[in-house]
């Protein structure tokens, strides 16, 4: 087990299209899904793709609602239905900020599992929404590309303290 170093935007590892993995059975495979659930944890973060760890691999790993440790090897994702939803977002190679992305609200994957098993599912919500927040790392999309207001990016620690500010206005009002 290792704790791998992660890509920061302006790298290009992070704008390039991924490649299939071949064999997801493969050791080094395995290897990496455990090294980057590792380095996942270390930082804090709710999911992970391979480029973000300089792999140029379409695989990510995420951990599901009850904390279990989850990977997808070359997924594909379908949306279903025509829904899509607002929400914040954060990435560990662009630390520190947020920003407000519109992202399908339901979708149905498919792809290999952690032990190279097919695996498919339909999912919806934050599942969802980091499902593809990954998937576009695999397609050298970073979240700000898919911003409509840049107005909804900011610091985390500015964004939350104006929130604070105005769950405190709110308060005083009512
Ligand atoms: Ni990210």
């Amino acid at each position: 087990m290792a704790i791998l170093k992660i890509a920061r935007m302006g790298h290009p590892v992070l704008l390039r299209e991924a490649d299939l993995v071949a064999d997801a059975t493969a050791p080094e495979i395995r290897r990496l899904i455990v090294d980057m659930l590792e380095t996942m944890d270390d930082a804090s973060g709710i999911g992970l793709a391979a480029p973000q760890v300089h792999v140029p691999l379409r695989l990510f790993v995420w951990r599901g609602p009850g904390g279990e440790p989850a990977a997808l090897v070359n997924p594909v994702l379908t949306p279903m239905g025509e829904e899509t939803e607002p929400g914040w977002e954060g990435c560990l190679s662009i630390p520190g900020l947020r920003g407000q992305v519109t992202r399908w609200k339901r979708l149905r994957f498919e792809g290999l599992d952690i032990n190279g098993d097919p695996v498919a599912g339909e999912t919806e919500g934050l599942m969802a929404r980091v499902m593809q927040h990954e998937t576009d790392h695999l397609d050298g999309i970073l979240y700000p590309m898919r911003m409509e207001d840049l107005s909804r990016f900011g610091f985390t620690e500015e964004l939350s303290r104006a929130a604070a500010a105005a769950a405190a206005q709110k308060e005083t009002q009512s």
